[in-house]
């Protein structure tokens, strides 16, 4: 008993139980999960209950558009709602059917349909058939099951068609004897009511709900009440969450940005070993985050901007190898970078965009912050310009080359 190798062993295995430390349900701070508390968002919650809540005696709910920034909880007290929504329904065999789209993935009228198709006939196939023809089926299913649908466009400033999906989804209801279909619309562009047209708007915005910002004290007990589902117990300092909060305050009070915070300070304080997170952890979290942002970000672009930023890194990347420039500091023309993505988007079968398509591209990545571009001086021909990446090449590239070319 006991010796050399079993010492090791242990000692290995005792590493690994206190590095298992920190968290006790990781995926309860990712922002897909629903948290069983709102904090804050009392008043939503119940606003929102109220006005869905007239579909469990018959009557169809009034469409509703919630509209405020990025993470004010707009997503998670809606999905919060329909969840309980369904729960309660299901139990007393009421025929509500939620289906909630976001409309970045599902972002065309027929893309909208097939997914609300898929979920109330599953064992349908939708490919091939045309948008009328899945929308009366979708009108036929709902009658016969006297279904009262709810459905949800997040994100809903990304459809293409607003008008005509909200018209049509709103008109099934003149033509529906039995059964009713309702739409929650949301939205982080505040600006996105005044651009509808005014049919479309006053459709859609029958009732209308605005999510404030969180302040730092609301951020502050909303990560509380994560890490307490999240965390072991005393394995987040109070100093750890005070920090998160206040960073995520001033990132006009993101609460998604707070619980990234705190999930990347767990993570490197697992990294390090360590059996708590501190302040410290949290302020190395800030640039992980801030590059899980970016990444995001580039990973949601259109995909001819996704190319070219991707031709560039790969050009920045084989420029460092060469190590051409004494500074270190790799910059490429913009003539270099054109042709590069024009190669690079025949190799993926896709035919490249003229040179005045190019420049918007490039101005909006700047835009973005991705790069940064200036006029370049004498030495060089006429409008070229100098294109300098502002995040690691290898990143993006690792980002790109996943979603591009697998
Ligand atoms: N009041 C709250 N309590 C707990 N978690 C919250 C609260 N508000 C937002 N969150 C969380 O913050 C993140 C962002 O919220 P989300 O609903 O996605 O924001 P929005 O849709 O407004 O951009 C999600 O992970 C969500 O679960
Ligand atoms: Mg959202």
């Amino acid at each position: 008993m006991g010796g050399m190798a079993e010492d090791s062993i242990l000692e290995i295995f005792n590493r690994h139980v206190k590095r298992n430390g920190v968290f006790k349900n990781r995926d309860a701070l990712s922002p897909h999960y629903i948290p069983s508390n709102l904090p804050y968002r009392e008043e939503q919650v119940k606003e929102l209950s109220e006005t869905v809540a007239p579909i469990l005696s018959g009557r169809k709910p009034e469409n509703v558009f919630i509209y405020g920034k990025t993470g004010t909880g707009k997503t998670v007290v809606t999905r919060y709602v329909l969840k309980r929504l369904g729960e309660f329904a299901k139990e007393r065999e009421i025929p509500v059917n939620t289906v909630y789209i976001n409309c970045r993935i599902h972002n065309t009228r027929s893309s909208v349909f097939i997914k609300i198709g898929r979920e109330l006939l599953p064992d349908d196939n939708f490919l091939g058939l045309s948008t009328a023809y899945i929308y009366e089926r979708i009108l036929g299913k709902v009658r016969e099951a006297d279904i009262r649908l709810m459905v949800v466009l997040d994100e809903i400033d990304k459809l293409k068609g607003i008008s005509e999906t909200v018209y049509a989804l709103n008109r099934a209801n003149d033509e529906l004897e039995k059964g009713s279909i309702s739409i929650i619309g949301i939205s982080n562009v505040l600006t996105l009511k005044d651009s509808l047209d005014p049919r479309t708007k006053s459709t859609l915005c029958q009732r209308e709900m605005i999510f404030p910002p969180y302040n730092a004290e609301g951020l502050r007990k909303i990560l509380e009440d994560r890490a307490k589902e999240g965390f072991r117990e005393g394995a987040v300092s109070d100093g750890a969450i005070a920090l998160a909060a206040a960073y995520a305050a001033r990132q006009s009070g993101d609460a998604r940005y707070a619980l990234q915070l705190l999930l990347r300070a767990g993570d490197i304080a697992e990294e390090e070993g360590a059996s708590a997170v501190t302040e410290e952890h949290v302020e190395k979290a800030k640039e992980r985050v801030e590059e899980d942002i970016i990444l995001e970000m580039i990973e949601a672009l259109p995909e001819q901007e996704q190319i070219l930023l991707l031709a560039m890194a790969k050009l920045v990347l084989a420029k460092k190898g060469q190590k051409t420039l004494g500074s270190g500091e790799v910059v490429i023309t913009s003539g270099e970078a054109y042709e590069a993505y024009s190669k690079l988007a025949r190799e993926l079968g896709k035919d490249p965009v003229s040179d005045r398509w190019f420049r918007e591209y490039i101005s909006e990545l700047a835009m973005y912050g991705i790069l940064n571009v200036v006029q370049a001086g004498k030495g060089f021909r006429g409008n070229t310009r100098i294109i300098k990446l502002l995040f690691s090449p290898v990143k993006i590239a690792d980002v790109l080359q996943r979603v591009l070319v697998a």
